[in-house]
């Protein structure tokens, strides 16, 4: 496996690959690798020759008081645990490297960053959405995988893909989680073994819903309210957003049509530690007799 830390090296490597006739996976990736990070390889492997993953923290996705400085940034372990999943290359450029000069360009999606993380990240989706631009012009991959655990950034990015005509297929892989429901997250670290604990009910909570809603429960603020406190009751947990919206245009639902999905969102504060979960739920269709 080889790390390549420069766009110009990188140039090179991409036009030798594809002018062998071989198809390019795109694994994106700010490092602190875990199993879901790892998942994404195994999961477009069969669909490439070469895989590259990117790992880059990447300073214009994180607001002024978020945590770019103390994100983790552990590079040796990441190149070791790439390696056994078979990455054949790393692109893990400084942020001087990506960000030359005085960069003035930003890619924005209109509408679709205006609700769930990106009310309380604002600017947030843009930076994701300007690197995953410079990154697949720069490693041009025929596929690109994301996680649902970031459903928001997953259709988001899709969206852009779409509307620029970007030549290149998104793939998306559902959540990786730890064997008690905890997505996984490389902020997970940052929990206190008393907070780890209760960060367990994010995923529950979001079950806890989906058995409310597939019994018959239609009123969302009750279901709002059940998440709330099903989350909050015997802790110091601060919920940040509880969203139940349109899973395309993310938009807040104002009821649950039978039949349809409803894409269920939240984010919530153990301390400085923000974490996100997300369930779709198909709503069951009721029989009325009558
Ligand atoms: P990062 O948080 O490192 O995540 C990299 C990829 O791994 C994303 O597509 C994310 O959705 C996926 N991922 C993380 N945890 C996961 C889990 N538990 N299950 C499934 N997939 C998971 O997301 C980013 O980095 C950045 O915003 C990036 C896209 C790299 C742009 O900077």
């Amino acid at each position: 496996m080889e790390l390549i830390r420069t766009i110009a090296e990188a140039h090179d490597l991409v036009e030798k690959i594809r002018l062998s006739g071989r198809l390019i996976g795109l694994v994106p990736t700010m490092g602190a690798l875990h199993r879901g990070h790892l998942l994404l390889v195994d999961e477009i492997r069969d669909h490439v020759d070469v895989i590259i993953m990117s790992i880059f923290v990447n300073p214009l996705q994180f607001g002024p008081n978020e945590d770019f400085d103390r994100y983790p940034r552990t590079l040796d372990s990441d190149v070791e645990l790439a390696e056994t999943v078979g990455v054949d290359y790393i692109f893990c450029p400084d942020v001087s490297e990506m960000y030359a000069g005085n960069v003035k360009t930003r890619v924005v999606v209109a509408d679709l960053p205006n609700h769930l993380c990106g009310l309380s990240r604002p600017g947030h989706f843009d930076g994701v959405t300007t690197v995953v631009t410079k990154l697949i012009n720069i490693l041009k991959p025929h596929i690109a995988i994301f996680g649902q655990k970031d459903m928001q950034q997953a259709i988001i990015i899709q969206k852009m893909v779409k509307d620029l005509s970007l030549d290149v297929k998104i793939m998306t892989l559902p959540t990786v989680r730890e064997v008690d429901g905890l997505a996984m997250s490389s902020r997970n670290n940052f929990l206190s073994e008393a907070d780890r604990h209760e960060a367990v009910k994010l995923f529950q909570s979001l079950n806890f819903a989906k058995q409310m809603i597939v019994t018959g429960e239609r009123d969302l603020f009750l279901i709002v309210e059940g998440i709330k406190n099903f989350i909050t009751t015997g802790n110091s947990a601060e919920i940040d957003y509880i969203g139940l919206v349109d899973t395309e245009t993310l938009e807040d639902l104002t009821e649950l049509k039978d039949g349809s999905s409803v894409l269920i969102a939240l984010a919530v504060k153990f301390g400085k530690t923000r974490l996100i979960d997300n369930l779709t739920i198909k709503i069951p269709v009721f029989e009325h007799v009558v």
